[in-house]
């Protein structure tokens, strides 16, 4: 492949949205949509990648931290005028340009890739990503002349009522000769309606020139799912839900009801573990082989779960890494914890892990046993093989020894049990 630099383009407002958050930083399946974007700039190997921000510019610089480029677009005039912004930074470029926008979460690598490798073998100045959609909605539409060449995109807002019938739409993913682009982004008139500049217009810039463009077709039209509103997150939510369950299935999870079932990406789980329905498993969480988990839980970020273990019903675990064989079977709360392996954690049982002012760590050793209804105030380490008895409150700064029986409020050493 040529050289490749990408542009997302991130300023805009989101107005249908009607959000105090930038569009491009509301999540689906716990991470904002931009950073999708970026991983498919960084999987086509993106030489350099560019984010036009402008709206809450230093929200979206902050989110996008060292991953690209940071082009700010002082004025929302526009997507051309945001392609614009980045004219500089071009000089002199040859290769490659590719156009993203930033809200397209579901947008897939492959599908992307097949784009590049279509504008390289025709030589074109321009390829647009186009699907075809049952309900074309309000995107921009591809428009064919008689003999089916491609010469215009026309928006919504200015297509006539045959044009708006055209199932063909445009993704708003481009590749472009990084030259002829930033030849005539400067050239694209102004929208007469909305007073924007807009990318799409180039197309038809193009062809009055003679230069060649194209749109070539996905039929993975979810891929390229743009969020304007919060009907649409919440399909890009439902539709990324689903990608990841199957994901999970084909990996040996059993998931009961994934009608019920959340989890959120970079989330990895062993096989043969078993989801109940009703769960909620947070970005970044691992969970072991053999796991019985919910129904009812909630595995909180920070969570590292080894194999054989059960989490039940209204349990939650928060930044804790439990061991091996560890049962937690019902309303139990684990926060900043660190739980041995084989260690049973009674119902009812909580780690009080905040005091008003910051989280402090719970340390439960192997084999230990909190009865129900059990207070652990953090930071308190209980020890291998200790008892601590149910009801009881053992306050901060103590130590359960190890394979000793506490109880009572606040909890006291009663007795050692023997070692098995
Ligand atoms: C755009 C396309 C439309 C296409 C659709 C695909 C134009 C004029 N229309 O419409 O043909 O079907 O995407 O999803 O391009 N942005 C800026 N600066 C601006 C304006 C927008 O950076 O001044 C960014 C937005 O943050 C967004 C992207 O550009 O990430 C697209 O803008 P948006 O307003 O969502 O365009 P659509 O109406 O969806
Ligand atoms: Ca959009």
């Amino acid at each position: 492949m040529s050289e490749l630099k990408t542009i997302i383009l991130a300023a805009g407002k989101g107005t249908r949205f009607k959000s105090d958050t930038p569009k491009v930083l509301h999540c689906v399946a716990g991470r904002p949509a931009l950073l999708y974007v970026l991983d498919v700039a960084e999987a086509l190997g993106s030489l350099k990648t560019y984010v036009v921000v402008g709206h809450e510019a230093k929200l979206v610089g902050k989110a996008v931290g060292e991953r690209a480029r940071i082009v700010v677009q002082k004025k929302l005039l526009g997507t051309a005028d945001a392609v614009r912004t980045c004219k500089a930074e071009f000089r002199n470029a040859r290769g490659t340009v590719l156009v993203m926008c930033g809200d397209t979460p579901l947008l897939d690598q492959n599908v992307v890739k097949m784009l590049v490798r279509a504008h390289a073998r025709a030589k074109a100045a321009c390829t647009v990503l186009s699907a075809n959609l049952e309900d074309p909605g309000e995107y921009g539409r591809i428009i064919r002349d008689h003999s089916g060449e491609f010469v215009a995109i026309r928006e919504h807002k200015d297509a006539t009522p045959e044009e708006k019938k055209v199932p063909e739409i445009n993704t708003g993913v481009y590749c472009f000769n990084a030259k002829l682009l930033f030849g005539s982004i400067g050239r694209i008139p102004v929208n007469p309606k909305k007073k924007e500049f807009y990318l799409t217009d180039i197309v038809e810039l193009f062809c009055r020139k003679g230069f060649k463009v194209q749109a070539v077709a996905t039929d993975d039209w979810t891929a390229t799912l743009g969020i304007n509103t919060r009907k649409d997150l919440a399909l890009a939510e439902a539709l990324k839900r689903e990608k990841i369950l199957l994901q999970m299935m084909s990996n040996g999870v059993t998931i009961m009801d994934p009608a019920t079932t959340y989890v959120e990406e970079e989330v990895s789980i062993g096989r043969d573990t078993i989801i109940y329905p009703c769960t909620y498993i947070h970005g970044g969480v691992r969970v072991g082989k053999h796991c019985s988990i919910g129904p009812f839980a909630r595995l909180r970020p920070g969570t590292k779960l080894a194999d054989h273990v059960s989490i039940g019903n209204f349990a939650e675990v928060s930044r804790s890494t439990v061991g091996a064989g560890v049962n937690m079977r019902h309303f139990s709360f684990l926060g900043d914890t660190t739980v041995g392996a084989r260690s049973n954690i009674g119902c009812g049982s909580v780690t009080a892990n905040y005091d008003g002012k910051t989280k402090n760590k719970t340390v439960i050793g192997k084999k230990a046993f909190i009865g129900c209804d059990a207070v652990l105030v953090a930071p308190v380490t209980v020890g291998d093989g200790a008892v601590v008895g149910a009801g009881s409150v053992v306050t901060r700064g103590r130590n359960v020894p190890s394979y000793s029986v506490a109880v009572g409020i606040p909890a006291k050493v009663i007795k050692r049990v023997k070692k098995t």
